[in-house]
């Protein structure tokens, strides 16, 4: 099982800068109950975002540098690369019934080679825009993928926008 986890604007926005566009810390905490324990596929612009591996998970990082290294993560060269890695030591699953979840965690060229490969989109759409933004989710086709949880929130004091928890699956 292949998912996709993103947090994303009203326009699709994913990121500004080589950074998030929004700071949405029941997001991050949301991202983080999801992923953890799996296996978290990422371009290298998005590990270098945030900068360090993710405790709890296996970090594979995809870049085209073969010289590139870092500490505690996988480097591979390739998507396909990147799964066949994470399928090859799968961690348990906590959903019963189904196999192993492997997590893609961006960024955009990352999604934009993953979608057609992804059964299960975890969306938190931000209900904000940013014209300044610079990568952007790809679009989620109606006739391609049915919401099949939608958990809406308010902003709050810690989190400035109203948000919502998606979850679609493929048709
Ligand atoms: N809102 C969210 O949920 C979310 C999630 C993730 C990321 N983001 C944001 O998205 C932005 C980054 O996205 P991005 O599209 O610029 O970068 P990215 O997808 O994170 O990384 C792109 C890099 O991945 C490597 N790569 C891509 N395709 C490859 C392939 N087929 N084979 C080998 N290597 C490949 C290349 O690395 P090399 O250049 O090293 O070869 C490429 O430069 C940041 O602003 C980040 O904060 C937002």
């Amino acid at each position: 099982m292949i998912s996709l986890i993103a947090a994303i604007g009203k326009n699709n926005e994913l990121g500004k800068n080589n950074n998030l566009v929004w700071s949405m810390p029941t997001d991050l905490k949301y991202f983080r109950e999801k992923t953890s324990g799996h296996a978290v596929i990422m371009g290298r612009k998005t590990f270098e975002a945030i900068g360090r591996p993710m405790p709890n998970r296996r970090n594979i990082v995809i870049t085209r540098d073969k010289n590139y290294k870092k500490e505690s993560i996988e480097v591979v060269h390739s998507l396909e690369e990147a799964i066949n890695s994470a399928r090859t030591s799968p961690l348990p699953s906590p959903y019963k019934g189904e196999g192993e979840e492997i997590f893609i965690i961006g960024g955009e060229e990352i999604f934009k080679q993953s979608m057609n490969l992804a059964e299960r989109l975890y969306i938190t759409h931000i209900d904000a825009e940013d014209k300044k933004a610079d990568t952007f989710f790809p679009e989620i086709i109606p006739i391609v993928w049915n919401e099949v949880s939608h958990e809406a929130h308010k902003k709050d004091k810690d989190n400035p926008y109203d948000y919502t928890f998606s979850v679609y699956e493929r048709i």
